[in-house]
């Protein structure tokens, strides 16, 4: 509205209406307003309206703003004061009707009203609103404070949730933790305890074998020497000659001693193994040659390693490099490199449950295989590959192979913490590092690499 509209307006109009900028300028006024300062309308024009009010200019112009930035009637006071020094108290509804623009001041519509004849009511009214206002502020403070103190709570409750899920994931390792060492070190006492007995009666038979080899030697020695000597035997002697079959039994003694004492190695080599493997009296750091905790786990396995499913014998390739000496856990090294040779047996035995062995043409070179070479990276590190032509598996498992109690085996075959045992063992006992690729079909290689000196 153009302040000559306003006046178009404005004349009709019975209340006191002021027209003015922002800063305080009139524009344009009416009759009502011009009699209640008992002015005429043109004496109005281009006045400030600080000039015909008692109130501070600071508070005018501040009451002027507070219309020209609100969408709504604002209310105020303005005492108008006459020119024979009278003053007359109007209630003012002001209205912005023209907001600032960098262009143009703000045009303020002001409403005057005489306190004298405005109602109670409205005072009361507006001390009601004045009050509800409080209300209102003070229910939205209390609202804020209470999503305030729910967001907290939800943060803290998420926090305690993390830290409760982080305990008892903890609790859960170490509960494994305590169970494959209870399980470890009673099998390794016992396997400690029965190479123990073994090895005395072993060595007891091995060390008589040869006496008992000698002492038939010259039993047969002897015997001989009679045939020669006293041809012409009795017939009962002769007989049970034929009955005993002496010509054989000469000949396979040898033999038969011969099987006795590699047996008896072999009885030794396990026990010497076994005992190797266990290592109770080495439960503490040492130094140790890994290829020696390599075969004694094979040794170990070797019952597995004779027979697959179809009977094909799983061929073990050996590549060991020239290793250091290296610092670790022996027995417990053992174990974790003894749980990937598992593995690696059974995904041959998966291989050949599945028949793929069997159907391969006997003159190709594919069979079951497990390869192990060891070789040094560098002087603080070396590395121990394991590898199968097995079942190989998919990338869904291999993500998942190091989780307790993660397994694809059957009930009563695996219990998925073989794995799992590992990588304890040599990641957060060692400081080494396990890794494995596969190939679905194809195989599977784990790849450990060792700190040689766990201490440095
Ligand atoms: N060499 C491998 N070839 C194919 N799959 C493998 C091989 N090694 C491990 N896996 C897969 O990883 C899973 C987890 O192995 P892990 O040794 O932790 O448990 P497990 O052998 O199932 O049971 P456990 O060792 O406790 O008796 C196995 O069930 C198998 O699916
Ligand atoms: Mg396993």
């Amino acid at each position: 509205m153009t302040p000559e509209q306003f006046l178009e307006l404005a004349r009709v109009l019975p209340e006191p209406l002021l027209l003015v900028d922002g800063e305080g300028h009139v524009l344009a006024t009416n009759k009502p307003i011009a009699d209640i300062l008992s002015l005429r309308r043109q004496e109005l024009q281009g006045r400030m309206l600080f000039d015909l009010v008692d109130e501070s200019p600071h508070d005018v112009t501040k009451y002027l703003q507070a219309c020209s930035s609100s969408r709504a009637m604002v209310i105020g006071t303005l005492t108008l004061c006459k020119n024979d020094g009278q003053k007359i108290i109007c209630r003012s509804q002001g209205a912005v009707i023209q907001p600032w623009s960098p262009e143009s001041s703000a045009l303020i519509l002001l409403r005057l009203e005489n306190r004298a004849t405005a109602s109670n009511n409205f005072i009361l009214l507006n001390k009601k609103i004045d009050e509800l206002a409080k209300e209102i502020q003070r229910r939205k403070q209390a609202e804020a404070a209470l999503v305030k103190a729910n967001e907290d709570l939800e943060i803290r409750v998420e926090e305690r949730t993390t830290a409760f899920k982080a305990a008892q994931k903890e609790l859960q390792i170490t509960q494994i933790q305590l169970i494959q060492a209870e399980k470890m070190s009673s099998l390794g006492q016992m396997v400690a305890g029965v190479a123990h007995e073994i090895n005395n009666p072993v060595s007891f038979i091995a060390g008589n074998l040869y006496h008992a080899n000698e002492y038939t030697e010259d039993l047969l020695e002897l015997v001989q020497l009679y045939q020669q000597y006293f041809p012409d035997t009795p017939l009962e002697i002769q007989e049970q000659i034929e009955i005993i079959d002496l010509d054989f039994i000469i000949q396979d003694l040898t033999q038969l001693f011969h099987s006795m004492k590699v047996g008896t190695e072999r009885i030794q080599e396990i026990v010497k193994s076994l005992r190797n493997f266990s290592r109770l009296d080495e439960a503490e750091l040492k130094q140790v040659n890994i290829h020696e905790g390599i075969d004694s786990a094979l040794v170990i396995l070797e019952h597995r390693l004779q027979a697959t499913h179809d009977s094909r014998i799983i061929q073990v390739i050996k590549e060991y490099g020239k290793l250091p000496k290296v610092t670790c856990y022996s027995s417990q090294l053992n174990q974790a490199l003894m749980n990937i040779l598992t593995n690696a047996i059974d995904a041959l035995e998966d291989t050949s449950i599945n028949g793929r062995w069997s159907k391969i043409n006997s003159t190709t070179e594919d069979y079951p295989l497990i390869k192990i070479s060891t070789e040094v990276i560098d002087e603080k590190w070396i590395v121990i590959k394991i590898a199968d032509n097995g079942s190989g598996m998919s990338e869904q498992v291999r993500s998942k192979l190091f989780d307790p109690f993660f397994t694809t085996k059957p009930v009563g075959k695996g219990t998925g913490l073989g794995l799992f045992v590992s990588y304890q063992i040599i990641v957060e006992k060692h400081r080494g590092e396990i890794s494995c690729s596969s190939t679905p079909g194809k195989g599977t290689e784990f790849i450990v690499k060792m700190p040689v000196n766990i201490v440095d």
